[in-house]
């Protein structure tokens, strides 16, 4: 089985990520073959919920606010995304971590808040460009892991990781599947340290219908969050229909 996430990022607005919702609620796939999910805005959150509750598909949040409730302007919690049927949400993307300034202590707060709530969150992780030019690649993995998972309060409930190279987001500059194997056999042994049990890693950057699986069809790589693709249904459904039709 793999894993197929839309991180429909601030693409979609409400009424188009719910006329999405309504088009994917209609597909049909082997949920044994393939655990799918969309992360839309927040704005579209419970109405994109409401239209995928008995399809294929999870929804998640694109992020969220550690403490339950209070004097917290302009933001969402873990707790309200679960209590409008939410059930993953993505921690540390690397837009929150780049353009939001979101430090790691943030994003580990926001990881266990997520737990708590009852979602289960996908830690993102990935190096810039000038990380892999100075040969820093694993350096700020490793750290991104460290601060995320050491000492973790180990409450109930799964999670997931998604490794994302920031230069290759966005970019149509995909990771060689060869590059993103060793780079995710990499994490899967750092993170025995921490105890975490089974964690999924997938891989995100340029992920598109055509080199879909090129990753897919690696055993360590578990799975693929999707950026741009997913806001378009044809090219997201035919990824999707792809992995499908070819895993048990
Ligand atoms: P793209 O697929 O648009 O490169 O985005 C990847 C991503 O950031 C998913 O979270």
């Amino acid at each position: 089985m793999k894993y197929i996430f839309g991180n429909w990022k601030m693409y979609l607005g409400y009424s188009e990520s719910v006329d999405l919702a309504k088009d994917l609620a209609l597909q049909n796939f082997d949920t044994q073959k393939v655990s799918l999910a969309v992360f839309p805005a927040a704005i579209a959150s419970k109405t994109v919920a409401d239209e995928l509750q008995n399809s294929n598909f999870a929804v998640g949040a694109q992020d969220v606010m550690w403490l339950p409730s209070g004097a917290y302007t302009g933001a969402v919690s873990a707790q309200m995304f679960k209590d409008i049927g939410c059930r993953y949400a993505l921690v540390g993307h690397s837009e929150r971590r780049h353009i939001f300034e979101e430090h790691s202590d943030t994003v580990r707060k926001k990881l266990e808040a997520s737990r708590e709530a009852g979602l289960i969150p996908v830690l993102c992780v990935g190096e810039t460009k000038e990380d892999t030019e100075q040969d820093k690649r694993q350096y700020r993995l490793k750290k991104q892991l460290m601060s995320a998972f050491e000492g973790l309060r180990l409450n109930s409930g799964s999670m997931l990781i998604a490794y994302e190279p920031v230069w290759a987001i966005g970019t149509g500059d995909a990771c060689l599947p060869q590059d993103a194997e060793d780079i995710i056999g990499w994490i899967k042994q750092e993170i025995v340290h921490y105890s975490l049990g089974n964690v999924p890693v997938l891989y995100g950057g340029s992920v598109t219908a055509q080199n879909v699986l090129s990753y897919t069809s690696i055993s360590d790589i578990d799975g693929v969050l999707v950026g741009g693709v997913s806001t378009k249904k044809d090219e997201f459904t035919s990824l999707i229909r792809s992995v499908n039709n070819l895993y048990v």
